[in-house]
């Protein structure tokens, strides 16, 4: 079977590019990538991409409809199937997203729908939650809305701050991207009634407590204890 024809979308290092490129190296992965698009010349990303062989292109900063009607015209050019934003720091045009519908998804560093925008890490260690992740979702014309495909969880640890934080979701991104990218690629993932239905689901049988158990020096004072 002819394999989907991916473009990445990306504007700085590249590490989700570079996960997908690595799964694209197996000829058994049902995608290849055939472009990859920066809105940034300095972009990491595109030495990757050069690297491996794959035509990266650069379109400079300009107003929202014109950059789009450049990207969608060089997708069109090269037959691309998917296109994957990964690490894409521009809002795309209503328009396109709308052109595109289904067709355009995104990785972003928290378990949507919490913390959209930027900093959602940082966001994720203000309001104190146990587990932050990563989500894979179809792309809307607003900021990291969209049907959900699939999602991965990291525990939070008392002494995490945004840097330890952000590396441990990002490897799980490493592993999450490809994946999503072959469940379309197969042909599993549907959007029905604005939620994802993914053909031969399989759900992980765990269940994650953080705290996970008893702590290993002596108990405190509680901060709240009954009154008698
Ligand atoms: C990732 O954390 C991704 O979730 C977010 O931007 C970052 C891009 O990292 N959308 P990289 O450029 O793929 O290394």
């Amino acid at each position: 079977m002819a394999r989907l024809r991916l473009g990445v979308l990306l504007s700085g290092r590249g590490s989700n590019l570079r996960a997908l490129l690595d799964a694209c190296a197996d000829p058994a992965y049902p995608a290849e990538i055939v472009l990859v698009i920066s809105d940034r010349a300095e972009a990491p990303g595109l030495t990757l991409a050069a690297a491996a062989g794959i035509s990266g292109v650069v379109i400079p900063s300009r107003a929202r409809p014109a950059f789009a009607a450049e990207v969608g015209t060089l997708l069109r050019d090269q037959r691309v199937d998917l296109v994957c934003l990964a690490g894409f720091m521009r809002v795309l045009d209503a328009a396109f997203v709308e052109t595109w519908r289904d067709r355009v998804i995104n990785v972003h560093p928290s378990l949507l729908p919490a913390f959209p925008g930027l900093h959602p890490q940082r966001q994720a260690l203000a309001a104190g939650v146990r587990f932050a992740g990563c989500t894979v979702h179809f792309v809307r014309p607003e900021v990291d809305a969209g049907p959900i495909i699939a999602q991965a969880v990291v525990a939070t640890r008392p002494d995490d701050d945004e840097t330890s934080l952000s590396a441990r979701i990002l490897k799980v991104e490493h592993r999450l991207y490809p994946l999503t990218v072959r469940l379309i690629a197969e042909g599993r993932v549907r959007v029905v009634a604005g939620k994802v239905e993914i053909d031969g689901w399989r759900a992980p049988k765990i269940a994650a407590l953080n705290p996970c158990g008893p702590p290993r020096e002596a108990p405190r004072e509680p901060l709240v204890r009954h009154p008698n």
